[in-house]
C-alpha cells in the first residue's frame, strides 16, 4: 500500500495560505480559492486532500477540487457541516489560513490512460473528482473517452453548475446530471431520477472501461452493481474514494482505520477489490 511522501510535504506544521475568493455553490456549499503565501504550487494530484486550518480553531481534511494542470492556486468545495466548516463559510477573501499536506493516495492516473472513463460522482462527491474531471480536460488526448455522471437530491443541491454547463458542451466530454426529486415550484428542466437510471443505457466497452465513484456510501452498492451488469467485473475497473474521521492525517494516530487500511494514507482512493471485503467499508 502506498504511504505518504512524507518527505516532501510538510505534514505537521500547517503552511500559511491566503483566501483568494470565495463563491457560493449551493445553499450549504462553498467553492474557495486558496493560494500558498509563498507563491509556490500546492503539488497535489487529483484525489488527494488537504488538512485546513484556520488559526486558532481547528482542521478538518478536505479533498482539492481543481486540477494541478490549473496552476498558480487550488481550489476547495466545502459544505458546512460543523466547527471548523462554518467558520470557513465566515470567511472573506484575504483571510489567512493553514494548509497540511497534499495528503493521501491519489485517483491512479497511469491505470486510466487510453481507457473509457465513467466519473461518477452523488452530491458532495463531484467536488473531489472535479480535480479529476479538469485533469482529463487538459490531457484529453490521454483518454478514449469521458463521460461524466452526476446526481444530486434536488435542483439546489447541483454543486458547480457553471462547470456541468461548459462540460456538456465540452468537445472532451459527455456530461449527463439528475436529480432525486424535482419541487413542484423549480423551473429545472433537467433528468430526475437516482444516477443508477443515468447508468441504465450506457453500453461501454468492459475491455477498455474504468470507473470512478464518489459519493454518499448509500450510492456505492447500488452504482457497483449496475457497473458489474455493464460487465465492468475484472480487477482495476472500478475505483472509488472513501472518508472517514481524520485526525493526522499522515497513517500515525489510527483514527481512520478501515480494518488493516488507514483511510488517509493507503486511500481516501482504492481500488474496489482491495476494500469491497472490508467490514463497513462500504457503508
Ligand atoms: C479524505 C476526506 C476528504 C474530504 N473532502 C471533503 C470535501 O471536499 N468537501 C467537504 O465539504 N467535506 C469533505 N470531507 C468531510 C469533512 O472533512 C468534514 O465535513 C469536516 O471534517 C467537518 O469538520 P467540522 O469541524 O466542520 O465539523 P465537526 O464539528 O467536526 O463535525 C460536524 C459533523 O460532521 C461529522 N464529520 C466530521 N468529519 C467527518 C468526515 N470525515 N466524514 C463525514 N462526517 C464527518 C461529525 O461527525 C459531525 O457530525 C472530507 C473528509 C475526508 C476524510
Ligand atoms: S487520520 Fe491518523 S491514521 Fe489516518
Amino acid at each position: 500500500m502506498n504511504r505518504p511522501a512524507a518527505e516532501n510535504v510538510t505534514i505537521y506544521a500547517p503552511r500559511p495560505c491566503r483566501l483568494l475568493d470565495v463563491q457560493q455553490l449551493t445553499p450549504q456549499e462553498k467553492l474557495f480559492r486558496l493560494q500558498l503565501a509563498d507563491g509556490s504550487d500546492l503539488g497535489h494530484q487529483p484525489g488527494q486532500f488537504v488538512q485546513v486550518s484556520i488559526p486558532g480553531l481547528t482542521e478538518a481534511p478536505i479533498s482539492v477540487a481543481s486540477s494541478p494542470s490549473r496552476s498558480g492556486y487550488f481550489e476547495l468545495g466545502v459544505r458546512r457541516a460543523g466547527r471548523l466548516t462554518a467558520a470557513l463559510h465566515q470567511l472573506q477573501p484575504g483571510a489567512p489560513l493553514g494548509i497540511r499536506g497534499p495528503f493521501g493516495r491519489p485517483f491512479q492516473l497511469a491505470a486510466l490512460q487510453g481507457r473509457q472513463l465513467l466519473l461518477i460522482a452523488g452530491g458532495c462527491g463531484l467536488a473531489p473528482l472535479r480535480s479529476l474531471i479538469q485533469y482529463c480536460q487538459d490531457h484529453a488526448d490521454d483518454y478514449a473517452s469521458v463521460q461524466i455522471l452526476y446526481g444530486a437530491r434536488s435542483p439546489d443541491d447541483l454543486m458547480f453548475k457553471q462547470d456541468l454547463a461548459n462540460w456538456q458542451i465540452s468537445d472532451s466530454f459527455t456530461c449527463r446530471y439528475t436529480v432525486d426529486n424535482r419541487p413542484a415550484s423549480s423551473c429545472y428542466d433537467g433528468e430526475t431520477g437516482l444516477i443508477t437510471q443515468l447508468l441504465a443505457d450506457l453500453r461501454p466497452d468492459p475491455a477498455i472501461c474504468c470507473a470512478v465513484v464518489v459519493g454518499p456510501p448509500t450510492m456505492y452498492r447500488p452504482v457497483i452493481a449496475e457497473l458489474r451488469r455493464m460487465g465492468l467485473s475484472g480487477a482495476r475497473q472500478i475505483m472509488l474514494s472513501l472518508e472517514r474521521q481524520m485526525r493526522c492525517g499522515v497513517g500515525k494516530c489510527g483514527h481512520c482505520s478501515i480494518e488493516h487500511l488507514y483511510c488517509c494514507s493507503d486511500g481516501p482512493i482504492f481500488w474496489l477489490e482491495e476494500v469491497e471485503q472490508l467490514r463497513g467499508a462500504l457503508g
